[in-house]
């Protein structure tokens, strides 16, 4: 599957009119962005600066990025980086991570603001406290942490997965019992797909834990014949309503070669803003939240953060390569 997309090209205003946001993509505004895209376009050629972007970003964001992707895709992009600069345009523990991939790199994020609820649910003191724990019963017991998490935990962890390769990390991993941190969602979803013990840490992303199942039955009801498909991060009783889990470009993927011709887009509401974008030719209904995070940046601050060079992401060198290290072994389990 293909956890990316590699970008260039023009920008297309009709569409962002089309994507149905009145008020929001005025003539006035798209002048605005057409600006701040070739700003920031003679500033990446500049400073030799990259710009990554998570597939949640508003839609004018996709217009100055090199690379849009999930988080598995863009963990992946951020190797072998040959630009000076990384601009992150994602939330913080995404930053981090091209950090620890590229650590001789600057890496830069538009507002050091942009958190997230998983990565701040567990802290590494907490994490390695309960592990000691549960090895007192079970001592093959290992950490699988989603890549939602700081580089503290990330360093105290023995592999990391992503939405896109949970259940096939913690399916190759060499022990039989697994503290799963920090998305109780996704522990579930894991849990259901493998014969595995799984024991989940008690957090939750906020967008999607708050969508309900009843909002995937009355979409169904109004519109027969429609696809779903969830994020696994949605609680177990929203991923039972669904044909297709999948990470956020997974969903792309399949939206794209699916037969069905119109889908129900169950994640953060960037997704479908995204997919009516890269996918015009089929209809997309949303049962979706806003990330507050994400949509803290903008295409200002991402210029802005290229002309101040602020704000650099900084990991401590001995928890960056403890970090990698189970960043790497993902790669290698998945
Ligand atoms: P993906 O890896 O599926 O893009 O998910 C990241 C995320 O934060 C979803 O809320
Ligand atoms: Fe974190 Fe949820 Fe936002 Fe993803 S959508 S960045 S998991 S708070």
């Amino acid at each position: 599957m293909d956890a990316g997309t590699e970008k260039g090209g023009d920008i297309l205003f009709e569409q962002f009119q089309a994507l149905g946001q009145p008020g929001v993509y005025t003539e006035e505004r798209c002048d605005e962005i057409r600006d701040l895209v070739a700003e920031i376009t003679a500033l990446k050629r500049e400073k030799n600066a990259i710009v990554l972007a998570h597939n949640y970003q508003r839609p004018e964001i996709f217009e100055v990025a090199d690379f849009v992707g999930d988080s598995l895709g863009l963990a992946k992009r951020g190797v072998d980086v040959t630009e000076d600069t990384i601009v992150f345009c994602g939330v913080h523990f995404m930053a981090e991570t091209a950090k620890i991939m590229s650590p001789d790199k600057r890496v830069i994020i538009p507002d050091a603001r942009a958190g997230c609820s998983l990565a701040e649910s567990v802290d590494a003191d907490a994490l390695v406290a309960r592990r000691d724990e549960l090895r007192r019963t079970y001592p093959d017991l290992k950490i699988v942490s989603y890549v939602n998490t700081t580089a503290e935990v990330k360093a105290v962890t023995d592999v990391c997965c992503t939405s896109s390769n949970a259940v096939q990390v913690v399916e190759n991993i060499d022990s039989q019992n697994i503290l799963f941190c920090p998305d109780e969602n996704l522990a579930s979803y894991v849990a259901a797909n493998t014969k595995k013990h799984i024991i989940a840490w008690n957090g939750n992303c906020y967008v999607h834990h708050q969508i309900r199942p009843e909002e995937i039955r009355r979409a169904r009801e109004v519109n027969p014949g429609i696809k779903v498909i969830v994020h696994p991060e949605c609680r177990a009783d929203v991923i039972a309503e669904a044909d297709e889990v999948a990470s956020t470009s997974g969903m792309i993927e399949f939206a794209k070669n699916d037969a069905a011709g119109a889908f129900l887009i169950v994640t953060e509401c960037g997704l479908s803003e995204r997919l009516l974008l890269e996918v015009p030719d089929k209809k997309f209904y949303k049962a979706c939240q806003l990330c507050k995070y994400m949509k803290m940046i903008t295409l200002e601050r991402t210029r802005d953060a290229l002309v101040t060079g602020r704000d650099e992401v900084d990991v401590p060198r001995d928890i960056c390569d403890n970090a990698r290290l189970s960043i790497e072994r993902m790669f290698e389990l998945s």
